[in-house]
């Protein structure tokens, strides 16, 4: 079997924007549009039906149904025609008995839905935790489908989504999911990023190759349309915030807006190639925070080229001037090393410094950079 999610896994999740209404014929032109606009070849590989893709009742054998009225030819031919694009199926089921919304889940069904999910084609099942039975073993649950989806012998990211009950950071690598849900679900406004920001910023240490914290799906370009849409839904420098704060982290990046309809400014967001080198550097090594001032924030992380990132991020609504030191990050000012900052959005590179660096961080925005060693000659 293949080792999966060596790096944040990418793609699309249909919960965002259709929330219930989900169809083939929508599966099918996202996945034309993922290929041709570009979403695929930055990265983008896994298109996932999220809930409500069943009938209410298993069938007489206990088998889930695909709802021939959303999916009329079956999920075996969307998969086909999904493969065929060069991206790959993901499904969604539910540790309990229940789909958050309602529809049949895979408690104490955990191997015949594996196996109903491996005969589609299925590359990836996102795992959620509504109607869990109180005398249900959590871990044991996400364990049972781990192995379930293992004895398949099909490769199958398992995306487990508990939301951070009962800290999964602390268990989920080891029962073998790729990536776990550590916040409840994003809505499109800022207040709900900047929440899920300051709820992980000191959460990052489990995430690294093989098993991924993720803050739930991406919501840009969304622009406060579809199932989780706000009125006062983010403006281009807040979702430019939650695309550099999830590619900071290495966090899983799942878009959940209607690609069709996606503006190009977001697209060209959404497809930052600096940005995604960063969220799928091949170290995998999780961020450092080294300043909190109650939600403005300045985190360190190393990279595998041998540079490290500097990642400033302001949830505040007033713009924040700021000196970085970099002895904070463990450079301090004898140490013979400057340090070359490259913007990591804009592209520009600023002269070498020694001590500190000057920067203007406009509320609700953020300040990415690459740092490069430079042995101060002068020196030694
Ligand atoms: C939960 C999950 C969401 C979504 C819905 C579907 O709320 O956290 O991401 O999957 O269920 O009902």
């Amino acid at each position: 079997m293949a080792i999966l999610a060596k790096t944040p896994p990418m793609g699309f999740n249909t919960w965002n924007t259709f929330g219930p209404n989900i169809t083939e014929q929508m599966v099918m032109e996202m996945a034309d549009v993922m290929v041709e606009k570009g979403y695929r070849d930055a990265g983008y590989k896994y298109v996932v039906i999220d809930d409500c893709w069943s009938l209410t009742e298993r069938d007489d054998k206990g088998n889930l149904v695909a709802d021939p009225e959303k999916f009329p030819h079956g999920m075996k031919y969307l998969s086909d025609y999904v493969h065929s694009k060069g991206l790959k199926f993901g499904m969604y089921s539910c540790a309990g008995t229940r789909t958050c919304a309602g529809y049949p889940a895979s408690f104490d069904h955990e191997f015949q839905d594996a196996r109903t999910f491996a005969s589609w084609g299925v590359d990836f099942l996102k795992y959620d935790f509504c109607f869990f039975p109180s005398f249900g073993n959590c871990q044991h649950r996400y364990l049972t489908m781990a192995q379930a989806l293992r004895s398949t012998g099909r490769d199958i990211l398992f995306s487990a989504c508990n939301w951070g009950a009962h800290d999964p950071w602390n268990w989920m690598r080891s029962i073998g999911a790729h990536m776990y849900r550590s916040t409840y679900d994003i809505v499109d406004n800022f207040a709900s990023t900047a929440h899920i920001m300051q709820s992980q910023v000191n959460n990052f240490n489990a995430n690294g190759a093989g098993c991924f914290n993720d803050m739930d799906m991406l919501t840009i370009g969304m622009a406060g349309q579809g199932h989780v849409g706000r009125e006062d839904c983010n403006n281009y420098t807040e979702y430019e915030t939650q695309f550099a704060f999830w590619c900071f982290c290495g966090a899983p990046l799942m878009m959940g807006a209607d690609l069709r309809k996606v503006s190009d400014e977001y697209r060209t967001l959404l497809q930052h190639k600096e940005l995604l080198r960063l969220n799928q550097d091949a170290e995998c090594r999780p961020p450092l925070k080294i300043r909190d001032d109650n939600g403005y924030y300045v985190f360190i992380r190393h990279l595998s080229d041998g540079e490290f990132a500097i990642g400033v991020f302001n949830t505040h609504q007033h713009p924040h001037d700021t000196e970085i030191t970099f002895s904070e990050m463990g450079v301090p000012a004898n140490s013979g090393v400057k340090l070359e900052l490259t913007d990591v959005i804009t592209g520009e590179t600023h002269a070498p410094r020694r001590e500190d660096f000057l920067l203007y961080v406009p509320p609700h925005g953020c300040k990415v950079y690459r740092a490069r060693y430079i042995r101060d000659r002068r020196k030694y």
